[in-house]
Parts: C-alpha cells; structure tokens; sequence
C-alpha cells in the first residue's frame, strides 16, 4: 500500500459525546504481552508505541487495569509514555471484571454495582488522571453470548458519572437488548464488541449503534489474521483468500484489509488495533486510508464465518 504521510485522521472522525476522536485508536492490552508469551514485552517498545501513536495522530486509546502481566501493566505504561496527556487524548476503559494479582488471566467473580466504584478509581489513579473520559462496562466474555439486565451496574455508572469520575458510559460484550435496556436508562456514548469480517455475529448492534449514533468499538477485528488473540486458538483461515486477493490489489497487508474493512461498516466505527510494535502500529495507522472500492466490499463481504 503506497502510503504518504501516517495520519491517524485519514479514515475521519467520530463525535463521543463531547470527545471528537479519529477512527484509528489504538487498543492497549499488546503494550505488556500477554500473560502467556515466553517473556513481557520491553518497556521501551511498549512506550516507543504510545509516543508514535500520539505522534501521527492516535487519540483515542482503550485500556484497562486488568491489562498487565507480571512485572508490567498498561495503565501504567500510558502514564509514563504520555504524562502530561494532550488535551485531545480521549482515554477509554473498561470496569467489571477483575482479574487476580497473580499474571494468569483468571478473572475473579464479576462486580457487584457497588464495587464498580473502586475499579473505576483504581484506572484514574493508575493513568494520573481525575477521571476517566469514556468507561465501559465489560458485561460478557465477548466469546459467547451476552445475557443478564446490565440496569442495576448501569446505574451505578449514571451515579459516578454524576460525581464527574467519568465523562462518558459505554457498554462491552453486550447483546442488543442490553444495549436497547441501557439506553432506557442512559445515553451510551460507544459499544464495545468482538467483531470483524469473520466475526459477524453482532452484525445486530452494530446496525443499531449505527441507528442510534452510538460508536461501535471492534476488537479482534484482525482476529482471523492474528492466530495469538486468544491462547491456543487455532487460526482462522476463513477468508484468506479472499483477503489477499484484496490485499494485493491495494499492496496491502491482510491485517490492513480486515481493519479497513471493519472502518467501511459504518462512519461510528472506530478502530482499536492492538499492538505493541511501531511497525504494526504504523501499518494499522496507514489502514485508515486505505479506500475499499465496490468489487473489493463485494468480494469480502461475501465471507462469512461458517
Ligand atoms: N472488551 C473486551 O472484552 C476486549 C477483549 C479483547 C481486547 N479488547 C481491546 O481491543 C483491542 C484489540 O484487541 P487485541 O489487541 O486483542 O487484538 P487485535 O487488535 O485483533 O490483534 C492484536 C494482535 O495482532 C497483532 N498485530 C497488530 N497489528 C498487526 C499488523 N499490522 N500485522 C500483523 N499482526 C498485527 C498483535 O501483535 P503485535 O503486538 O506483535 O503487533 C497482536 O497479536 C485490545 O488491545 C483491547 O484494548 C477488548
């Protein structure tokens, strides 16, 4: 893909709610590695990251205290990297879950409302922040399907957003109705879920945020091309050859087809490409220009996973 200068704006822009952020984000839990790999990845790749991301135009990071292996954590990453934070970086987590201190990635049982409060102190006081601009509710695995009423921790972040802890609520791994029972309830700036071009199952929320002009967050939107997004997860093959007949087209990389590809489902959907190496970063960063035409949105949109 012949590209000119790295731009994080070239995909546009989207308004959360009073945060106006570039398409092209950057999803924090790659900056440590994974609990998993062999050994942490190193701080100064993981903080070389966040300064170039800021540096071509990325201003919009998602993250959240159970992000962190042994001896790292992401919070913490992005405090050192980008202290003093630009006035534009809109810093987004995640609440609900909590995982164990020991580095595994067991997530002890999910947060009743009354403790979604210490989670959410816990980020700010992790990033050096007095509070956090978009926060999520993570309800479900994003590996399943999401079930439950989220009303009663809904209204738990209605009450701290009133305290000014956090700007804006957004839900995770949530079902259409859940979103459709939130917004009963509140305004949802953005909606988190697993999903890209062999991802589909919530083709669903991602037409009624569209609706409702309620962001929609992807992640795993390179899933299919990445095999370590999960442990063990054998590699979706689904799609290859589709995505490299569109890849070589545009002399692009697979990875930048499917987040393009993602980008071209709707002007709410923001990307969060995670990654916790500069060239990665640069490539997802070029993907935000990279302009799908008819013949290739026929071809892709003709994958489905099975
Ligand atoms: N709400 C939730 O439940 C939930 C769950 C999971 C993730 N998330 C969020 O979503 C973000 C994205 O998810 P993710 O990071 O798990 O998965 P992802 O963005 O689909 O893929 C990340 C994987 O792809 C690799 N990668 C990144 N850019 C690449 C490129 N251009 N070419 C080839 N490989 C590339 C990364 O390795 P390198 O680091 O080596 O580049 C990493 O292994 C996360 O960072 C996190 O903020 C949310």
């Amino acid at each position: 893909m012949t590209t000119t200068t790295l731009d994080a704006s070239a995909a546009g822009t989207w308004q959360l709610g009073d945060r106006t952020v570039n398409r092209i984000g950057l999803g924090a839990m790659r900056l440590t590695g994974m609990p998993w790999d062999p050994a942490p990845r190193r701080r100064e790749d993981a903080i070389a990251v966040l300064r170039r991301a800021v540096e071509v135009g990325v201003d919009h990071i998602d993250t959240a205290a159970f992000y962190f292996v042994a001896t790292r954590s992401a919070n913490e990453l992005i405090a050192t990297a980008l202290q003093p934070y630009p006035e534009h970086l809109t810093i987004a987590t995640k609440i609900g879950p909590s995982r164990t201190r020991s580095s595994d990635f067991g997530f002890e049982p999910y947060a009743r409302p009354e403790q979604l409060r210490d989670q959410l102190e816990e980020n700010i006081r992790q990033l050096g922040r007095d509070h956090m601009d978009l926060v999520y509710l993570r309800w479900g695995t994003g590996l399943g399907p999401a079930e439950g009423s989220v009303a009663e921790h809904v209204a738990a972040l209605v009450e701290l957003r009133e305290e000014g802890l956090l700007r804006h609520i957004g839900l995770s791994n949530v079902s259409a109705a859940q979103l459709r029972e939130a917004l009963t309830i509140t305004p949802v700036a953005a909606v988190q879920n697993r999903y890209g071009l062999t991802e589909r199952a919530d083709d669903d929320v991602l037409a009624l945020t569209r609706d409702r002009g309620i962001a929609f967050v992807p992640f795993f939107s390179m899933g299919a091309a990445v095999p370590n997004a999960v442990p063990g997860a054998a590699p979706d093959t689904t799609g290859e050859a589709e995505v490299a007949q569109v890849a070589a087209r545009h002399g692009a990389t697979p990875a930048q087809v499917r987040l393009a590809w993602t980008l071209h489902r709707g002007p709410h959907v923001l990307a969060i490409p995670g990654t916790g190496n500069v060239a990665h970063l640069e490539e997802n960063v070029a993907a935000g220009a990279l302009q799908l035409g008819e013949d290739d949105l026929a071809l892709l949109d003709g994958v489905a996973r099975a």
